[in-house]
Formats: C-alpha cells, structure tokens, sequence
C-alpha cells in the first residue's frame, strides 16, 4: 500500500479518490483534519476496504513509527500542510509546526522504517514530497519562467515554511540516502477546493450575492493547473521519477487574477445567471492587498514532460468550465463547508478521544 498524509485536504483528496479509481493498491490516509481537511470529500470511499484512514498528525513520531510497522507502506507521498498564504501571515505559527516540524518528523520516521525494510523493498521504497512553486518567490514581469535551478527565494511564512520543508526532504536524500523526490506545483483549481483560495471563493460568493475580493489591482499573475493532471503528475513521478531530483509542475497557463475572476463571472453568467439579469463581474470589489503579495509565478514544466512524458489534460478553458460547473452541482458540499457542518464528523467522530 502507499502512505498518503493529508489526503482529506483539497490536493490530498483528489489524489486519493483519482487512485483507487484507477488502481487496486490500498491507501492509508493519515490526517489530521484541521479547518481545511474535510471526511466529505473522501465519502464515496466510506466502505471501500482499500482506504484506511487515520486522524493523526505528521508531527507525532510515535504514531507514524507504529502506523509504518503495521501497514508496511511501499512508498509515502506528503501532502500534509498548512496551505493558505493569508492565514499564514496573520498566524505563521501553525506552517513551522506542520510544514517544518511536521515534515522532519515526518522524515525521521520514515528513515529508521526505510531503513530496516528488507534489501527488495527498501531499493524500491520512494519518499514523494508534495510542494509549490511560491518557494522560487516572485518573478518580473517578462522574466522566464522557473526551473528548477531557480534560486528558492520564499516571500511569505507559507512560502519559507515549505521552503524549509523542501530542504530537509533533499538533507535527506543526500545525508541518508533516503529515496526522496519533490515536486514543485503551480496554483492548482478544481472540484474539493477550500473556499478561502481565489477560485472556489469567488464562484461561492458570486452565488451568494456577495462581493468578490480582487487583492490590489488584481494583476499579479498565477499559473493554474486543473488538480486531477497535478495527481496525474504525482502518480508519473512516483513511478518514474528519478531520486534525489525535483520536477516542476505545471500547465503553461499564466493569468493575471482579474482575468480568472472575469472568466469565472463569465461562466456562471452563462451556466447559472443572476436573478435580476446582471452580470456576476459587477460584484467585483478591488480591496487592500496582500502584505508582500508576489507578483507573478509561471512554471517552466519542460522537465517533466521531456523526462516523464507527463503533460496535462485540460486546457484552462476545459478545466474552469468543469470546476464551475462541479461547485454548481453540489451545493450540499459548499453549504456544509460554509456552515461549519463539515467538522461535525470530527466531533461526532472523535468525541470521546
Ligand atoms: P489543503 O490545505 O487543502 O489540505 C491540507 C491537508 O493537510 C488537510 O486535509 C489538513 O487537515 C491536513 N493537515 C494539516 N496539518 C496536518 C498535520 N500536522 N498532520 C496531518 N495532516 C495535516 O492543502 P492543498 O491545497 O490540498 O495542498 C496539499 C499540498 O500541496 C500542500 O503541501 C501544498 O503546499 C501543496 N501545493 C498546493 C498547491 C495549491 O494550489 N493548493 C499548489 C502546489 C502545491
Ligand atoms: P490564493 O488562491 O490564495 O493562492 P496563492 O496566494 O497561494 O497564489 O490566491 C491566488 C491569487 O489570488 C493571489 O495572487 C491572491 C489573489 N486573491 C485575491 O485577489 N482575492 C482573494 O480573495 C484571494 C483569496 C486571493
């Protein structure tokens, strides 16, 4: 089986439900569910035998020591974060705890069970270390885009916490020998997503009536990528990718923020119009930026295609429309996560503990 962290999270899930579509091989999904992991995500797996999942956190040594012993995983693939840059400035604490101290002990565990495996298992072992392409920092306007000999230059908490993160992984491998391989992802958008994040914010307060936040003068440019090709990224690399390297991932698609929240107006005005007839792009709201906001991020993905063969599915158009129309589709989700409902289980579930 694989040992998947964080996998009631947006990325995390994604991964998780696209894998055992598409392979018999049991996950164990160790979460800790914070505000952003959400078990309605992973519902459609409640009786499947091959996902186990454990509420438990990365930075608890003793639980992933017993939890690799018993479940004797071929690989782990570590999605655990905190993930959000604005809760970061405002509360940085929780990204060392998790990004930082969570990842160490995380690979602590993983070597000494790495270690011990029998000579087969641990020449195929592989260490798949989840991360972002905001550790390479902001880059000027015409500036090319990153690869993955760009100096790690991380502007906010959220940035040099998974920066730091990075850096253990690669101490790892070249201290250890640990068989380790990262990746560095541009903005990922699709179906599961938190609304706090730009997209999913922006189609649920289009339906709600409510302004749409757009942060300074809403150029500062991101690359997007649909999540399902990120997990099929994933997947490419933990079969083929080569230890101790790290591949940037991404869609060629970079857009200023003005234009994203634009398409996605255009969008529900065409799949869901307002009731008075207006469009949605007249709730748009420019409002005070982000402290130290980087200004534009573009992934040079060269490597993994020429390397792995790996190359995206949806274009933005194809992608946008499917995501639109997946949050249209289930406003149950929505409301729940809105409501708070969502953490019920985790009460319910865990009440005793
Ligand atoms: P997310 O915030 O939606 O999910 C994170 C998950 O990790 C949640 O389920 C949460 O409960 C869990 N978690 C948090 N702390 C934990 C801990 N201490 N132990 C165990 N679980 C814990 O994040 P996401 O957007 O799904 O991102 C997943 C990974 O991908 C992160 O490492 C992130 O840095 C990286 N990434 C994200 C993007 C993006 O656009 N969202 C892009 C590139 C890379
Ligand atoms: P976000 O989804 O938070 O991802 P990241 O900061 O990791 O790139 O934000 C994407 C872009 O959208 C970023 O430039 C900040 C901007 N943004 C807004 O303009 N308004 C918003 O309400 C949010 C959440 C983000």
């Amino acid at each position: 089986m694989i040992l998947v962290t964080g996998g009631a999270g947006f990325i995390g899930s994604n991964f998780v439900l696209d894998w055992l579509a598409q392979s018999a091989e049991p996950v164990l999904n160790l979460d800790d569910l914070t505000y952003a992991g959400n078990m309605q995500n992973l519902a459609s797996l409640q009786a499947d035998p091959r996902h186990v999942f454990v509420k438990g956190s990365i930075a608890d040594g003793e639980l992933l020591t017993k939890l690799l012993a018993q479940h004797q995983p071929r690989a782990v693939l570590n999605f655990a974060a905190e993930s959000h840059v604005d809760r970061s400035i405002h509360g940085p604490e929780a990204f060392i705890q998790t990004n930082v101290v969570g990842t160490f002990k995380l690979l602590e565990a993983v070597r000494h069970y790495w270690a011990a495996l029998p000579l087969e298992a641990k020449q195929t072992f592989k260490f798949l270390h989840v991360s972002t392409d905001e550790v390479y920092g902001s880059l000027s306007k015409d500036a090319p885009a990153f690869t993955e000999q760009h100096a790690y230059e991380p502007n906010s908490p959220y940035s040099a916490s998974k920066a730091a993160s990075d850096h253990l992984v690669r101490a790892y491998h070249h201290t250890y020998g640990l068989p380790v391989v990262t990746t560095n992802c541009s903005n990922n958008y699709g179906p599961l997503h938190f609304p706090e994040k730009l997209i999913p914010l922006m189609i649920v307060n289009a339906l709600a009536g409510k302004p749409l936040p757009v942060y300074g003068d809403g150029m500062q440019v991101r690359d997007w990528l649909y999540v399902k090709d990120h997990c099929s990224a994933l997947r490419r690399v933990l079969e083929a990718g080569r230890l101790g390297e790290t591949y940037n991932v991404g869609g060629w698609n970079e857009m200023p923020n003005i234009s994203i929240v634009n398409t996605v107006c255009n969008l529900l005005d065409e799949l869901r119009p307002r009731a008075d007839g207006k469009p949605y792009a007249s709730q748009i709201s420019y409002v005070t930026d982000r402290p130290g906001h980087d200004r534009r991020y573009a992934i040079d993905a060269s490597k993994i295609e020429r390397e792995l063969g790996w190359k995206p599915a949806e274009t933005f158009a194809t992608g946008i429309r499917k995501t639109v129309a997946w949050y249209l589709a289930n406003p149950e989700w929505v409301s729940h996560v809105q409501s708070g409902t969502y953490r019920e289980w985790v009460q319910t579930q865990y009440a005793a503990a």
